[in-house]
């Protein structure tokens, strides 16, 4: 791999376990690449806490601080820029990505979902939610996945995806649990593979 190190943003809105993750994997398996900014559309969160403390740069940025979208897809294109973003790897970020980000980024931001998609995503699948809706279709096995972001929710192409299992008796909490730990590996695993091919 090259000297040069891939220049992240993370995109969170709660506790970011997922960034956190992430960060320490980068540090443990001596990745190539470094969180250069730290978005959330909350002004305080564990990732904003997180990343706070590991000097990592903040930004507060919600579309109620500004008059139109464009305004804020503008602003949000434009603190990617001033910290010269490579890749987004959104972590729990509970907003859509404005599409002229998602365009100027084709290919260049994951998401990691609570499940394995194609099912079980799009608008409403988040948190709890899927968890509910995986034990109420009377599945044995959910999991995770990371994937490319496009302009459709939880529509886009697969990075990696690993199967946990669901256990009996196992509530909503019981499974997002189990599911959590697996993504707490399965998202450095997925970057470590973008970083591998990027190099290719
Ligand atoms: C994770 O379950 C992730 O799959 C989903 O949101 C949750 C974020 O948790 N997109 P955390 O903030 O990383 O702890």
């Amino acid at each position: 791999m090259a000297n040069h190190k891939t220049r992240l943003a993370a995109f969170c809105s709660g506790t970011g376990s997922n960034f956190q993750s992430l960060y320490h994997a980068i540090n443990e398996r001596g990745l190539p690449a470094e969180f250069t900014l730290c978005l959330s559309n909350r002004s305080e969160c564990g990732a904003i806490i997180f990343a706070r403390q590991h000097g990592i740069p903040t930004v507060h940025l919600s579309e109620k601080q500004h008059d139109t979208h464009k305004a804020f897809a503008a602003a949000m294109l434009g603190s990617l820029e001033e910290h010269a973003v490579d890749y987004i790897l959104l972590a729990g970020y509970l907003r859509k990505v404005p599409e002229a980000v998602v365009n100027a980024y084709s290919f260049r931001i994951l998401n990691i979902h609570p499940a394995l998609l194609p099912d079980f995503g799009g608008p409403g699948m988040y948190g709890i939610n899927v968890h509910k809706a995986v034990l109420e279709a009377g599945r044995n096995e959910s999991g995770a996945t990371v994937h490319y972001v496009d302009s459709e929710y939880d529509k886009g192409p697969v990075l990696l995806q690993r199967k946990v299992p669901v256990e009996a008796g196992d509530t909503p909490e019981s499974l997002a649990a189990r599911v959590l730990k697996c993504e707490h590996r399965l998202y450095p695993d997925a970057l470590e593979k973008l970083l591998i091919a990027k190099e290719l």
